[in-house]
């Protein structure tokens, strides 16, 4: 089976990216991470790259005159690799309208909440203050909203009396592993 050029987009840890590139390692798993692309040097996540050989792109906003040199640069570089999807796995850098229209219906988004709910920062900590009986993810196609775009998958977990923000995030963060997969393969499939 020919495997499909995905690129992953991170800026910390990589866990997310860590879960795709072991179930990518499956023959009959539909894509392959051509390249990962980092906009923070120091970001956790490029070292998985680098012990699976799968090339690096590392542009720091910082050393660009604006941020539409900065995602000109980084379209350009990814170019080569004809990418057929992008997930953004923790990438923290808004994209623009013009970046994601080049790439329609195959920017990918996870969000560790149930959207609608909980957009962007702190979800955790949202959920459990609020007294929510149920927290999760959501990997969705990404607009030009802050998460927003139509949801692709999502699980749900519940909330106990005792969770903190980061039993809650622990919770979150397995099923984030299983779904992000789940909802790249249901992408390529489109
Ligand atoms: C995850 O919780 C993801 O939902 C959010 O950022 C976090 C990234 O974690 N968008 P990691 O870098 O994949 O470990």
């Amino acid at each position: 089976m020919t495997k499909d050029p995905i690129g992953v987009f991170i800026s910390g840890r990589g866990s997310n990216l860590k879960s795709i590139i072991n179930i990518s390692k499956d023959l009959n798993f539909p894509g392959k991470i051509s390249v990962v692309f980092s906009d923070n040097p120091d970001a956790k996540g490029i070292e998985l790259a680098y012990e699976n050989n799968i090339d690096t792109i590392i542009l720091d906003i910082n050393n660009f005159e604006d941020k539409n040199d900065f995602e000109e640069k980084i379209l350009i570089s990814i170019k080569p690799y004809n990418l057929k999807l992008i997930c953004l796995a923790g990438y923290m850098k808004i994209l623009s309208k013009k970046f994601i229209d080049k790439f329609p219906g195959k920017i990918l988004n996870i969000h560790p909440s149930l959207l609608p709910k909980y957009k962007g920062i702190n979800t955790h900590r949202r959920a459990i203050e609020n007294k929510e009986a149920f927290s999760g993810c959501t990997v969705h196609y990404v607009n030009e909203n802050i998460d927003d775009g139509e949801i692709i998958l999502q699980k749900k977990v519940m909330i106990d009396i005792n969770d903190t923000e980061h039993t809650l995030a622990n919770k979150v963060l397995k099923e984030e592993h299983l779904i992000y997969p789940e909802a790249i393969k249901l992408a390529l499939k489109k």
